[in-house]
């Protein structure tokens, strides 16, 4: 049983093919995905794919590229869609410095309104931070983000930087590119994190594992990554799928 915990099949790159792509992803060993909103329009549409197909479930947030969404009205829209029964997070929220930092004000203004709002549903928050960890580990400090719970999803920072989000109280999402030769910061955050704090995420289209790499990405590559993780921590697949299952579920306050 694997557990995809961010996905985006409402991607075009799935336009072709979505449906059946989702139907051959349900007889695998893959058992839930949840797909991921980034702006106002995805989480919509995240929030439609939940609605349609079993497996999926949603969450609604604004990614810091479009962080300008995040007014009183982008607010009082992501509330709404959040009362969709199959919404189980405010995400992906954060703070992204590689494409623009010229508006880390306006990211970081995003990014606390949307914590804020994540506090009032009760829900857990998925993080995207790149290039940024010192001003998202203040802001997830400062905001006492950790008793909501979630994930800093995609991780790519240092060991030390995701043990101690993982005594905030957040999981580590851990995708496709800790296959890649060149990701040595991440295959030692994963020795150095404890299984039961890691989850599973394709990201997808994004961010296919060796093999695939540079190719459209799906739940259907996640065993590239599950043998990955099974390698570095000395332990076996089956072990790997199964916790970070367990794991996935807690975060999302989901049953199986
Ligand atoms: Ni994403």
């Amino acid at each position: 049983m694997i557990f995809d915990t961010h996905a985006h099949y409402d991607d075009e790159a799935f336009n072709e093919d979505r449906e059946k792509l989702i139907d051959e992803i349900s007889r695998s060993e893959i058992r839930k995905i949840v797909n991921v909103g980034a702006n106002l329009v995805t989480s919509q549409n995240s929030v439609d794919l939940a609605e349609r197909r079993d497996i999926n479930n949603a969450t609604v947030g604004v990614h810091p590229d479009d962080a300008a969404e995040v007014t009183d009205e982008g607010i009082e829209r992501l509330r709404e869609l959040a009362k969709g029964k199959k919404v189980v997070a405010v995400g992906e929220i954060g703070l992204d410095y590689y494409w623009n930092k010229e508006n880390s004000d306006l990211q970081k203004m995003a990014f606390k309104r949307q914590i804020e709002l994540a506090r009032e549903l009760s829900l857990p928050i998925i993080v995207h931070s790149r290039d940024a960890a010192a001003d998202t580990m203040e802001i997830l400090h400062e905001t006492d983000a950790g008793k909501l719970g979630g994930v800093i999803h995609c991780f790519s920072y240092s060991p030390e930087i995701a043990l101690e989000s993982v005594k905030m109280g957040f999981y580590i999402g851990i995708g496709g590119v800790v296959t890649f030769k060149n990701a040595k910061k991440i295959k030692e955050s994963v020795e150095a994190i404890p299984l039961e704090k890691i989850v599973l995420e394709t990201d997808c289209p994004y961010l296919a594992p060796d093999p695939f790499r540079g190719k459209r990405n799906s739940s259907l590559y996640l065993g590239y990554v599950v043998k990955e993780i099974a390698r570095l921590k000395g332990i076996d697949e089956n072990t790997v799928m199964e916790q970070t299952f367990k794991n996935a579920l807690n975060m999302y306050n989901i049953e199986a």
